[in-house]
């Protein structure tokens, strides 16, 4: 036992110190089972520390099962509780997922972050502060799942308002962002024996991910410059529900007119099944007003999801799902289960921000910064290439598509374009089916200030050398 050593510089206590090394000692068999120990007494004797440091580490490790003490005759190491720590895994090994952090030296075209310097910090700490203060038990407790009514009636109302959703307040779960709002549909869906899940193709690859990870068998379906091709629909097998972001489709932009709505509603309805509609970016509609939601045309088949990723900022984590009335109760249980509710007090900073017209004003503000990067954007496209590309999906969100007919955005060009300082995201990466659109890029312009964007597309226009 004399081989213990206290060190009493050491940020640990001399008691938890002295637990732990006889709690090696004993793990590693270097005490074995039945093993007498020194009274308390002479412990604190032989180590110069108090009889209480010795106590406290006996009982700790009396009451973990390490030793037992038998009365009128000492304390024993106790039988099996001898094992062999395992070694410890190489961190190396870990991945990092998730987005990778910005190189300010590189023009960094990312799509779906918008202009994060906007954020409107002073007035996020105000209410922050506010609602801190003002903050009720009930409100620091445990919440419900489908989030608070304050944000709740808010979302209801903005939705209606400016997205002609068709909804009760009930209606609205409150999710971390629409990325859990993809987990929770499927999972709400795909309890069915049918698992087919019609997607656009291309679409945002998480999207795909996320649906298989929960059983759900993907069809990919094609999209025209009218969005995603109802006629291929009658092709494949019964859905179980069908993916879109048809007001601004990702990656490709396009806004689905009327005709292809009405025609995918009468398949959904005809088919008996759910569309989902991913409205992930519409806010930011430049030439005109934004384009309705489908929700609005039939709130029975239609589950409509919604961000604040970009039009306050990605990581708030906040989204929102309407959900058909006989689905709502299923989605608050898995809410629940997911993660019992969103942050209370996020929500009300939230709740108020919107409340107070700041939410409407922001968008609005964001929306002017934003038409001035795109049409910088645009005009510079267009000097540098010309008629050698062809830019899809402009007219609303974060981000467009340039189509280079000939080039190839493979790796190596994307190296090389990263190399010169420029980073841009080739389509191919979210198609499901390989080979369709290798000559085209996603641009996103919400981050990046006009010089930049000029910059960026001048160095793009000098590795692509098309003139
Ligand atoms: C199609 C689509 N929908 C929704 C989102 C937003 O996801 P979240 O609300 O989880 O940030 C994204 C993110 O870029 C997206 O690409």
């Amino acid at each position: 036992m004399s081989v213990i050593s206290l060190d009493r510089t050491s940020k640990k206590s001399l008691t938890r110190q002295l637990y732990e090394q006889m709690q090696q000692r004993i793990l590693s068999g270097v005490l074995t089972e039945g093993y007498k120990l020194l009274s308390t007494r002479a412990m604190a004797n032989e180590l110069g520390v108090s009889r209480n440091v010795v106590l406290e580490a006996y009982d700790q490790l009396t009451a973990e099962g390490y030793i037992e003490s038998r009365t009128g005759s000492g304390t024993f190491v106790a039988a099996g509780a001898v094992y062999a720590a395992k070694e410890s895994v190489s961190l190396k090994e870990v991945k990092t997922i998730g987005f990778k952090s910005f190189n300010p030296n590189i023009i960094d075209f990312r799509s779906g972050v918008p202009d994060l310097s906007q954020f409107p910090v002073n007035q996020w700490i105000r209410i922050t502060r506010d609602v801190y203060q003002e903050a009720t038990p009930a409100q620091l407790a445990y919440g419900s799942p489908e989030g608070r009514a304050e944000l709740r009636e808010a979302i209801a109302e903005y939705v209606r308002v400016h997205r002609g959703v068709r909804c009760h307040t009930e209606q609205v779960l409150v999710t971390a962002g629409t990325t859990q709002a993809i987990g929770l549909v499927s999972r709400i869906m795909l309890h069915s024996t049918n698992k087919n899940v019609m997607l656009e193709d291309p679409i945002t690859s998480d999207i795909r991910y996320i649906i298989e990870g929960f059983g759900g068998v993907i069809h990919p379906v094609g999209v025209d410059e009218n969005g995603l091709k109802t006629k291929d629909l009658r092709k494949l097998p019964k859905p179980l529900f069908i993916y879109v972001t048809p007001s601004h489709q990702f990656p490709l932009g396009i806004t689905m007119p009327i005709q292809r709505r009405v025609d995918l509603l009468n398949f959904v309805s005809k088919t008996n099944t759910y569309l989902v509609e991913d409205d992930y970016d519409s806010e930011f509609r430049y030439d005109a007003m934004p384009v309705n939601s489908i929700q609005g045309l039939d709130p029975k088949r239609v589950i409509y999801l919604g961000t604040f990723s970009k039009t306050l900022c990605p990581s708030i984590r906040v989204g929102y799902i309407i959900l058909p009335e006989e689905l709502i109760e299923r989605g608050r249980r898995l809410k629940w289960f997911a993660d019992l509710h969103n942050a209370t007090m996020d929500q009300l900073v939230l709740a108020r921000f919107i409340k107070k017209g700041y939410f409407a004003r922001h968008v609005a503000k964001m929306k002017k910064i934003q038409k001035r990067k795109r049409e910088v954007l645009i005009r510079s496209m267009e000097k540098h290439f010309g008629d050698k590309v062809s830019i899809l999906g402009s007219a609303t969100g974060l981000h467009l598509t340039a189509r280079f007919p000939g080039v190839r955005f493979n790796s190596e060009l994307l190296q090389e374009l990263e190399e010169k300082g420029v980073k841009v995201y080739p389509v191919e990466e979210h198609a499901i089916r390989a080979g369709f659109y290798e000559d085209t890029i996603i641009i996103g312009y919400g981050m990046l200030d006009p010089g930049r964007i000029e910059k960026g597309v001048e160095i793009l226009a000098s590795v692509l050398q098309l003139n």
